[in-house]
């Protein structure tokens, strides 16, 4: 009998062991959840009452501010829980981390951003986007199979490659433009920003309809098309980190910043239509727009909502880049001297075309670019909501919570990059640096499956519209010294009142 019962246990031990799954362990050995380190929250208001004017002092402008305070004081890790209204959230500071979790990521990522985007594309403007909602703010399945259509088009060196020579040419036109608008002291004036948004939107319309809205050929009038539909995006922008931050009042009713921002979401959407057929009726076949429609003839509708998105977000995130890296090539005088003599020796004269061979040579452009983007990421952190269990740094943290990766913060730490604080263009370079960085601290296009899926083509623009002005112009900047503000980009806060001295070639 005795024998018999143990044999039993043995029996019984021996199955558990075989159905318990490596992370099922890992699970089980990991702190708790209510052990991660963070802010506590009130009760009632739990940490909403810090976004509140007056008493709270995360300000959203100033989340870079308050997400490097949070790293200091509680670690690595820190949860932010009690939001009323919104999942917790745990911010993640450590590159090995950030890596674990995106090298596990799911077939169908969930990017926990503009959830009031969600309810305009599914609920409010239901008529409009359908089943083929675009890639932004939505998820699963149909964000899957969108994406799956138009990625080859978006992602492709070989198709991306085409677009050269309308960049540069749009690029060109920013220049002259340049030369137009400056004083006599060669300065530009206050709202240059508002310039380079107007050369970005160029340079979408370009690429994605293939045709030219003429942004910068005079001066606009404030109620054109063109100003209209800058303007739109920026106030989507400033409005959805309000909506996503602050108690969202506005799934209750309708707030003056709701209001405001479906007015804007409407122009986008409404202005982008326009274009879309103003494009089609001028039966041109190099816009990305003919290119979705040739690899999808049956579904048009799939290559107007590409054209939504991309005029969504493509417009002030390549703008704000562009401003920060011009003014970092400001405050850095000997790095933009380094920068032309690249430049000079790669395109000889400023009449010679770029082609994408100039561009490969340039490898301190490069540089120039990925160090402003590590110093200053245009969107300061990224996210992904856990859609299982997961441990992450030790703790449990369950499905539902949104991990955000803080790659501003981290990629300004020692720890990741000697001298962190200094513009060093050179440490990106494969032989003068012997520091390799580690490749999950400083992401600014996201990763995996939900990487941006502009990237290619805002590389290209940026490339190009920086080689064009290093090469005609010297940038200098003669004002105090700019802070970065969330706004609603990371964007240098001023204005960029840049002198832009001819260079002889
Ligand atoms: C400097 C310029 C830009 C930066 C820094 C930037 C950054 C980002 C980041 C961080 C993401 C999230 C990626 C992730 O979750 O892993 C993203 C997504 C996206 N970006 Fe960009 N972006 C830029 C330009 C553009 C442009 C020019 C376009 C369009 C032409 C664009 C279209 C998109 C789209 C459609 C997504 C969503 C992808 C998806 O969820 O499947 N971006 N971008």
């Amino acid at each position: 009998m005795a024998v018999r019962a143990v044999l039993r246990v043995f029996a019984r031990r021996q199955s558990t062991a075989a159905t318990i799954l490596p992370e099922q362990l890992e699970w089980r050995d990991a702190r708790p959840y209510s052990e991660v380190p963070g802010p506590k929250p009130l009760p009632v208001v739990g940490n909403t009452w810090r976004f509140l004017p007056y008493i709270g002092n995360f300000r959203i402008e100033e989340v870079d501010r308050v997400s490097r305070e949070l790293y200091h004081k509680y670690g690595p890790v820190v949860k932010l829980a009690g939001l009323l209204g919104r999942p917790d959230m745990v911010f993640l500071y450590d590159a090995d981390e950030i890596e674990r979790v995106f090298r596990n990521e799911e077939l169908m990522p969930h990017r926990p951003s503009m959830p009031s985007l969600n309810y305009y594309k599914h609920v409010l403007r239901k008529d409009i986007f359908g089943q083929h909602a675009g890639v932004i703010a939505v998820h699963g399945k149909s964000w899957y199979s969108f994406r799956t259509k138009v990625q080859q088009a978006m992602l492709q060196p070989r198709i991306v490659k085409l677009y050269v020579k309308p960049i540069e040419d749009t690029a060109k036109a920013f220049t002259q433009r340049i030369n137009k608008i400056r004083d006599e002291h060669l300065e530009v004036p206050e709202d240059f920003l508002n310039e380079i948004h107007k050369w970005s939107l160029e340079s979408i319309a370009r690429v994605a309809l293939d045709i030219r809205l003429g942004c910068l050929d005079d001066d606009l009038p404030h109620d054109s098309d063109t100003q209209t539909l800058i303007n739109a995006v920026t106030t989507f922008f400033e409005k959805v980190g309000v909506l996503e931050l602050k108690f969202p009042f506005w799934k209750i009713f309708n707030t003056p910043t709701w209001c405001t921002y479906i007015k804007s979401l409407d122009t986008i959407t409404r202005m982008t239509k326009k274009h879309i057929q103003q494009a089609q009726q001028s039966a041109r076949t190099d816009s990305l727009l003919q290119r979705v429609l040739a690899l999808e003839p049956g579904h048009p509708h799939i290559a107007h909502v590409l054209a939504i998105d991309m005029f969504l977000v493509g417009i002030d995130t390549t703008s704000t880049a562009v401003a920060s890296i011009l003014y970092q090539l400001s405050l850095h005088p000997d790095k933009q001297e380094q920068l032309y003599n690249e430049i000079q020796q790669v395109l000889p004269s400023q009449e010679t075309p770029i082609t994408s061979q100039h561009l490969e040579q340039m490898s301190y452009l490069k540089a120039c670019i990925k160090e402003t983007l590590r110093m200053y990421p245009v969107v300061i952190g990224n996210g992904r909501c856990m859609t299982r269990d997961t441990v992450i740094a030790g703790y449990q943290i369950p499905a539902g919570t949104h991990v955000v990766f803080q790659h501003y913060v981290i990629s300004n730490l020692e720890q990741y990059f000697p001298e962190a604080d200094k513009f060093l263009p050179e440490r990106w370079l494969k032989h003068s640096c012997n520091h390799k960085p580690h490749p999950f601290v400083s992401l600014p296009f996201g990763y995996g499956r939900r990487m941006c899926l502009g990237r290619r083509f805002a590389d290209l623009e940026i490339q190009i519209i920086i080689a064009k002005i290093v090469q005609m112009f010297k940038i200098q900047y003669k004002y105090k010294k700019l802070e970065y503000r969330i706004h609603p980009m990371y964007t240098p806060d001023g204005p960029l009142k840049f002198t832009f001295i001819n260079r002889t070639s």
